[in-house]
């Protein structure tokens, strides 16, 4: 591992980013005021400041200062036709415009709907809807626990499945992926969640013979967000339902990213394997909060009157806005699938193709994680990586997020401040490519990238 200290330039950075948005610095001194670290999501928060949105269409958003800027973060990778997508703000404009859509306390037709299209694109046999993902994968951890009458959980080291209790050991990477992230969790807690490491079968093998019959469940990512971005080798995935099987855990997938960002379903079928329970949400909303548990009826029966979990949904779930937002979007995509996919797989390879060349044309080796991949066709999900040097898999989070392997000063906050002065805003190493990006927009990113690289290179 290199030695480089970008503080210099991040100065130059800051600087230039204050004089560029004088509007978002005045916007980010008043939010200090109320909220924490100016905001309500950190990620969101960049440092100094976050460009503070005005509106937003397709792939770009415009800001307080008036810049278009093309985002790649694209609703926390939610976005499969960039924002506000014509087929959703037509349907909600007409429903508000008829007095529907802001009712809550009852249920209706819509919801019954949109829990048959997920049933039928999932396979899924029952769901229940809640408002976002994190909530979904906790309430599947409960319901896994109740089910078995057992207490470990099994989870990928650099897997997210927001911050829940049992989520919020082995996110961040201090020398691997053990620690719990977060004080404040129950004493003991900690103890009953087990890391294993992704896309080592190896090594799941063993988790297995050891801990197997004490695992409520497994949880894992088809793709692992947070972790890389890169899908899990087919081998893993028809290793993790073996295992779970023959040991009688439940394997929950947490499709909360690839469900419907790979096919108009989920990730899983690619892989040709249905999990006991999966966790949805981001696409399935339309751009509206929506997320879901669906599976077994056997488990999901748990949730139900007289069951044993107390799991209510909450007062916003299967909101009918949000209902009717997730029924015109994934329509959509079932209806386009054979159109909608492969763009997104073109689009996704011209992302990794431009953004590659851009810097090796300025001498600089990138690399991103996931740009193999032999199960999930077309990863329209992007993390750019400087590795120190050429050779690496990066096909686990052990590679990607250790430090002595990729430089992740550069990737993460070097790269988004750099490209935000550049009108690109990124997250975590670029972030998502879109329908709505056109080969014209990746261009631009390129061009970006390249006066970027020139910036960069002095600090190498
Ligand atoms: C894989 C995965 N699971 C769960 C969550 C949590 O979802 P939400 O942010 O809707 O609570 C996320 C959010 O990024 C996620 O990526």
């Amino acid at each position: 591992m290199k030695s480089r200290d970008y503080s210099p330039l991040m100065a130059q950075f800051a600087e230039d980013y204050a004089k560029h948005s004088p509007k978002s610095a005045a916007w980010h001194e008043r939010a200090i005021q109320y909220m924490i670290d100016g905001g309500s999501n950190t990620l969101r928060l960049l440092q100094p400041f976050s460009p503070r949105i005005v509106s937003a269409k397709g792939a770009w958003v415009k800001d307080e200062d008036g810049h278009q800027i093309l985002d790649f973060w694209q609703g926390h990778h939610a976005n499969i036709f960039g924002h506000n997508p014509e087929m959703v703000t037509s349907a909600l404009a007409r429903a508000f415009s008829e007095g529907w859509g802001l009712q809550t306390g009852f249920t209706d037709r819509l919801q019954i709907e949109v829990a048959e299209i997920i049933c039928q694109q999932t396979g899924a046999e029952r769901i229940r809807f809640t408002t976002t993902g994190t909530l979904a994968t906790m309430y599947a951890i409960l319901l896994a626990r109740t089910f078995t009458g057992r207490d470990l959980t099994l989870k990928v080291g650099g897997g997210w499945h927001g911050g829940q209790p049992w989520g919020l050991k082995g996110v961040g990477y201090r020398d691997g992926f053990a620690a719990m992230d977060s004080a404040g969790i129950p004493a003991g807690l900690s103890e009953q969640v087990l890391i294993t490491n992704f896309n080592n079968v190896e090594k799941l093998h063993d988790d297995f013979r050891r801990y197997g019959d004490k695992l409520a469940c497994f949880i894992l990512e088809p793709i692992i967000g947070a972790g890389g971005l890169m899908p899990a080798t087919k081998a893993y995935m028809q290793a993790a339902r073996e295992l779970t099987q023959k040991h009688g855990v439940m394997l929950i997938l947490d499709e909360v990213i690839s469900g419907f960002r790979f096919r108009a379903g989920t990730a899983a079928a690619l892989y040709e394997i249905q999990p006991d329970l999966m966790t949805l949400g981001k696409a399935i909303g339309g751009g509206m909060p929506v997320a879901a548990i669906a599976g077994r009826a056997d488990i999901l029966s748990l949730a139900g009157r007289g069951g044993k979990v107390k799991f209510e949904g909450g007062t916003y779930a299967a909101h009918p806005a949000c209902m009717l937002a997730g029924k015109t979007y994934m329509t959509y995509l079932i209806e386009n699938e054979a159109t909608i996919y492969p763009t997104l797989a073109v689009l996704g390879k011209k992302t990794r193709q431009v953004v590659t060349r851009a810097f090796a044309d300025e001498g600089i080796y990138v690399r991103f994680a996931g740009d193999r991949n032999e199960a999930l066709p077309g990863n329209s999900l992007h993390m750019l990586l400087f590795p120190y040097e050429e050779g690496h898999e990066l096909m686990t989070p052990e590679e990607v997020r250790n430090p002595a392997i990729c430089d992740l000063a550069l990737s993460e906050k070097v790269l988004q401040l750099g490209l935000l002065l550049e009108n690109v805003f990124t997250m975590h190493g670029l972030g998502s490519t879109t329908a709505a990006h056109t080969e014209a927009d990746i261009q631009f990113l390129g061009e970006a990238c390249r006066r970027f690289a020139q910036r960069i290179k002095p600090y190498l």
